[in-house]
């Protein structure tokens, strides 16, 4: 069993016991409530953070065992970086104080936690996203794992962040927190293995959100051959595992107002088909479907927090493998707009099940705008690495807002070239267009072909083959899942969409 985390607020009042912590900023001395708890341990701050090497730089601890005159057993001092009362610290520098200090208590094996907050700029918005980063740092998917990592580990670390105002910290650590749920949906959904998580489980699982206020709705196979989603079908027929459809709707906003849609590719192995994919690190395509597990973690986020928006997130779920009934290359599918494909790789699957994707949620549901999440292509890592994810967009303002709103979570997106020229190269011999283009530009025309399935609406494509799996860790993430994009989508659409 993981350690369960709780997380609370307390008024500024000086009670505790087991380990306290205080922030000191970079050339700064100890100020307020800091102060007083450093004044009566009676140790001389300028000696002790000399002898320690402290600064007060981002991620440095000063600690104290057993401090006199105090209650707590452990005195954190914890390195704040530079604090300038003129620009408060962003964000994401606050979620990283969170996960650095989760990263010290879990080592320190810390049961009982006081975090004293009351300097200027522990607003409540700041304060949340401490208390964001210590839930994400927390993380740990070790269910599979039969043996506890240390037995010395507490069962519950319990955590109280003593603040100016309470009610107003609770209130935004409530709304930033439906986020963090999102987001650890998303992971825990990514982690599972493949034979845990397959078609049928993970519908099974968006199926849960119906608890929340969403309503959910699965299509099988009969149904998705009555809609004609070749394109999709072609990619599950290979497989023993049944493809799903589910659409999640948030009605959160004015009911005339149209919704915004969200999609994600949502293969939960990809061997790569008849066109199948080397044996090194194949285990890593557990993976495929992080786009699905992002928008369904988005869809937990805006129903929890009850978000003043209307929402359709619809997941297409497959399996991609190789067998007596796959398609092959060579193959020809009529997708459900009428577009004829040419599969010429079938490994080029994720593209074929977004295509009825897009379509249908354009058809269907009309929406203002349309996003989709997909692990798409290795190509978007040789160009950008996993310090960015791949934007693409029919929209310039579109763009921007979501580029926006990934400076803002940490989620940093990068905005490739799309056009004539780079369509030209999905031209196929036989049908209207073919599923692969080959090495040039992998990931732009990837995004060619999903542009032939989208009309008028503002669209935009995030290629997260490169963020969603296996990044390095930061402050905030441990995990090999991330959960990439909730934490950018839920601020997309507070800022951009949300009615007051
Ligand atoms: N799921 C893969 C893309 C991927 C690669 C995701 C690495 C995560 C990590 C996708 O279905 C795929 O196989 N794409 C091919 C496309 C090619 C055949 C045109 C690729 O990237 O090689
Ligand atoms: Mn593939
Ligand atoms: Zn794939």
């Amino acid at each position: 069993m993981p350690q369960s985390l709780v997380v609370r607020t307390a008024p500024l009042t000086l009670i505790p016991a087991g380990v306290l912590v205080i922030y000191a900023g970079e050339a700064m001395p100890l100020r307020g409530q800091a102060a007083e708890i450093w004044a009566a341990t009676g140790l001389d701050f300028a000696k002790a953070s000399t002898a320690a090497g402290f600064t007060g730089k981002q991620g440095q601890l000063l600690d104290i065992p057993a401090p006199a005159g105090l209650t707590a057993n452990r005195l954190f001092v914890l390195g704040a970086g530079t604090i300038d009362p003129d620009r408060p610290a962003s964000a994401t520098a606050w979620a990283d104080r969170g996960g650095s200090l989760a990263a010290k208590l879990m080592a320190a094996n810390a049961e009982t936690v006081s975090i004293m907050l009351d300097g200027h700029e522990a607003m409540p918005a700041a304060i949340a996203e401490l208390v964001a980063g210590l839930r994400l740092r927390h993380y740990r998917f070790d269910k599979y794992k039969t043996r506890k990592a240390s037995d010395k580990t507490p069962e519950t670390l319990t955590v109280t962040l003593h603040v100016p105002e309470p009610a107003m910290a609770n209130a935004a650590i409530a709304a930033r927190g439906a986020s963090v749920d999102g987001t650890l949906l998303a992971r825990d959904l990514t982690n599972e293995p493949p034979n845990l998580l397959g078609t049928e489980e993970f519908a099974a699982r968006a199926g849960e959100l119906a608890a929340l206020g969403v309503t959910v709705e699965t299509l099988g196979e009969a149904e998705l051959r009555a809609l004609n989603m070749n394109a999709l079908l072609a990619v599950s027929q290979g497989s023993a595992r049944p493809p799903r459809l589910v659409v999640m709707r948030w009605s959160g906003g004015t009911p005339e107002v149209a919704p915004v849609a969200f999609v994600g590719k949502g293969v939960v192995f990809d061997t790569g088909g008849i066109s199948i994919k080397p044996a090194g690190n194949m285990e890593d395509m557990k993976g495929d479907m992080g786009g699905a597990a992002a928008v369904t973690g988005l869809m937990l986020a805006l129903a929890t927090r009850k978000a003043k928006v209307n929402a359709i997130g619809i997941i297409r779920i497959v399996e991609n493998m190789p067998s007596g009934t796959a398609m092959r290359p060579g193959d020809i599918v009529r997708a459900a707009s009428g577009v004829t494909i040419e599969i010429v790789n079938t490994d080029a699957e994720g593209r074929l099940v977004l295509a009825d994707a897009l379509w249908y949620a354009q058809d269907k549901y009309k929406p203002r705008a349309i996003i989709d999440l997909a692990t798409l292509t290795g190509a978007i890592g040789v160009a950008l690495g996993s310090d960015h994810a791949g934007l693409f967009s029919n929209n310039d303002e579109l763009a921007l807002q979501l580029a926006t709103a990934g400076l803002a979570t940490g989620e940093k997106l990068w905005r490739l070239p799309m056009g004539p020229a780079y369509d030209k190269l999905i031209e196929s011999r036989f049908a209207d267009i073919k599923n692969s283009a080959g090495r040039p530009a992998g990931s732009i025309t990837a995004a060619q072909f999903l542009a032939r399935f989208i009309g008028d609406v503002p669209w935009a494509h995030l290629d997260i083959a490169s963020v969603a799996l296996g990044p390095p860790s930061t402050e905030t993430n441990t995990s090999w899942a991330p959960g990439f994009g909730v934490a950018l989508l839920d601020r997309y659409v507070r800022d951009n969409l949300e009615e007051k």
